[in-house]
């Protein structure tokens, strides 16, 4: 028997105040050309990239929460960072903007491409978000110790001008800086629940659920979830960023923040996190053939787009786990659309580039 209930978990959830801000539950959708084309096994997607805020996508189940947050801490400032093309930034922008919050996004340069109004920066200019551009290493999204001394300038520059500053941590993960609870996890232990309920719908069994995993909430949520309802449900995350270790501590610290947020009597221990880090190429945001070519045959089969940085690479993964038999053919796999589509523009060139015969 699952150690918990779905409505007992619903209620541990409810505890946590947010704002609605998008549409719930987000549609599960048979891919059944997709699935046809690989030769199994039967692959569902979670279109969390229809949550209808901001072109949509994980992180704005998370800023449900986030956002609430802010508005009781009495901040009027929200400043986070992450990479150029951030879809976190974005959706932070978008949201804050909603509630008359002023978004400062500190965005890093991590890959070669032009600093031109294009994808997620052309949404951050709509929005007018106040970008701050600095140059970082390509392939990797610095981490919190390596600017902090960027950041704190930021936070010092809104103090001095009189305004309250709300620091949301990238990707709205790990707890630290202003947020003292895991409450983008406590929203992908929600996405679990949703997912769980929609397959029994369906009259369905899944073997396991595989999403891009960056930050850590999403697969710290999902564990947590499947922990809490059903262990036989794998979560399997495939790196965009980092590597193996440290990483899955990482995601374990989130997940037992998340466990304890909860009120939960479970154990989440360091199996429990699954996660490749072979498809990590040459790093964060660097498009290759395989992620190209991942892009486009779901978009022929499906007529459903994935992006260049998180949902192509975790496809990827995907295509060469069914190629390697790690699943049955009778498996059933949710694959979680987690966003990020406006990132294809920016990437143009080098997506033509792998895609041309
Ligand atoms: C489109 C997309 N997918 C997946 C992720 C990874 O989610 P998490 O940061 O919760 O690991 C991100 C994070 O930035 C994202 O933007």
């Amino acid at each position: 028997m699952a150690p918990f209930s779905i409505p007992e978990i619903k209620k541990r959830i409810g505890t946590f105040p947010k704002k609605t801000l998008i549409f719930l539950p987000t549609p599960l959708q048979k891919l059944e050309y997709l699935s046809q084309a690989l030769g199994g096994p039967e692959i569902y997607m979670k279109r969390d990239d229809l949550t209808g805020l901001a072109f949509g996508g994980n992180k704005s189940r998370k800023l449900e929460f986030i956002i609430q947050d802010v508005l009781d801490k009495n901040a009027d400032v929200i400043i986070t960072w992450a990479g150029l093309q951030s879809n976190w930034c974005l959706q932070t922008a978008a949201v804050a903007r909603k509630f008359s919050i002023k978004p400062i996004l500190v965005l890093f340069k991590t890959y070669d491409l032009p600093e031109e109004y294009d994808g997620n920066l052309l949404l951050d200019y709509i929005l007018n978000a106040d970008v701050r551009l600095r140059e970082a290493e390509k392939g990797r999204i610095p981490r919190i110790e390596d600017i902090e001394e960027i950041i704190d300038g930021v936070i010092n520059e809104v103090k001095e001008m009189g305004h309250t500053p709300y620091i949301a941590p990238i990707g709205g993960s790990m707890v630290g800086c202003s947020m003292e609870k895991p409450l983008g996890a406590v929203s992908y232990v929600n996405a679990f629940v949703e997912i769980f309920e929609q397959v029994k719908d369906k009259g369905i069994e899944i073997n396991a659920i595989l999403h891009a995993t960056g930050s850590g909430g999403t697969q710290a949520g999902l564990i947590v979830g499947a922990k809490a309802l059903d262990e036989n449900i794998k979560v399997l995350g495939v790196s965009v960023s980092e590597e193996k270790e440290p990483y899955s501590k990482e995601v374990l610290t989130v997940a037992r923040d998340t466990v304890k947020a909860l009120g939960m009597n479970i154990s989440i221990d360091r199996e429990d996190v699954v996660i490749f880090d072979e498809y990590l190429g040459e790093g964060y945001g660097v498009l290759d053939k395989e992620v190209s070519e991942a892009i486009r045959l779901v978009a022929v089969k499906e007529g459903i787009f994935l992006d260049p940085v998180y949902t192509g690479k975790a496809m990827a993964a995907l295509i060469d786990l069914v190629h390697k038999g790690l699943f049955k053919k009778e498996d059933k796999i949710v694959f979680i659309h987690t966003g990020g589509t406006p990132a294809l523009f920016p990437n143009k060139h080098n997506l033509v580039n792998f895609l041309k015969e």
